[in-house]
């Protein structure tokens, strides 16, 4: 019946566990990241920033004020510096209604520690953030997918910057790359933008705000996948489903792992 036909189609779709479950822990912290696996993540979402001494962390802010007790800019700090913040307290105080004890005194993981934790095998959803602050941040991402020998099957770099990708696929074409977008109205998407994007990436992530179903259509049969951010309610999981997409990014992997079950 219709259930079932609803089952496989949904079955298929991405559910990648944004800054890891950060709806229900600290954003880019091992505990977060562990939670979006429990919670059937399929991939883990990472922004990444590099300190004074070239360390690539995950942070999704080019400041470490909000996710920390630190202030300042990441370039300013060693990783050691780094590594003396608190990276959960702020999450206890912002939400108490998520607060856990355990997270008081995390520590901002480097992308090694994420590599060495979660494996080879892993899904990885990497973003270059703020590229042209960082020149080389490619090559030493680059470096640690080689180095951790990184499935490259089942990896996915993404980025705002089309430079940081042309980058990226320059220096290894077998990397599987994600065009990021953000629309402030309606989005609209043309099919020279769409031929330029498919010249060196596999899919695009816009902002889910603007979309609409003639956008999504358009996407897909063109051949590139869809990864809308950052959809937080079942609501909007399902209408996206509905028009197309092939996956999306969540706080709630729980929620979307839900909705993917027709719950
Ligand atoms: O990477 C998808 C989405 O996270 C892009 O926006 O600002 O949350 O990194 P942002
Ligand atoms: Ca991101």
């Amino acid at each position: 019946g219709g259930k079932v036909m609803a089952g496989e189609k949904y079955k298929d779709i991405v559910n990648v566990a944004h800054r890891g479950a950060s709806g229900h822990a600290p954003e880019h912290t091992i505990i977060s990241y562990k939670m979006g696996e429990k919670m059937h993540g399929d991939y883990i979402e990472m922004d990444l920033q590099m300190t004074k001494d070239g360390q690539l962390i995950v942070m999704h802010d080019e400041k470490v004020d909000r996710t920390t007790d630190g202030t300042g800019l990441v370039r300013d700090y060693t990783l050691q510096q780094i590594k003396q913040l608190d990276a959960g307290s702020w999450f206890n105080e912002k939400y108490p209604q998520h607060a856990d004890p355990d997270y008081a005194g995390l520590q901002v993981p480097t992308l090694e520690e994420v590599f060495q934790t979660f494996g080879k095998n892993k899904n990885y959803y990497i973003e270059t953030k703020s590229p042209e602050v960082y020149p080389g941040m490619e090559k030493e991402l680059l470096r640690l997918i080689n180095k951790y020998n990184i499935n490259k099957e089942t990896l996915l770099v993404q980025s705002f910057s089309a430079q940081s990708l042309h980058i990226m696929h320059e220096l290894d074409p077998a990397i599987k790359l994600v065009q990021l977008l953000s629309y402030k109205s309606n989005a609209v998407i043309t099919n020279e933008e769409m031929a330029a994007i498919k010249e060196y990436a596999m899919g695009v992530g816009p902002n889910y705000t603007y979309l609409n179903q003639e956008y999504v259509q358009k996407v897909i049969q063109s051949g590139l996948e869809i990864h809308p951010y950052t959809v937080n309610d079942k609501e909007t999981m399902q209408r996206l489903i509905d028009w197309g997409v092939t996956g999306m990014f969540t706080n709630f992997p729980d929620l979307l792992a839900e909705v993917k079950k027709g719950k």
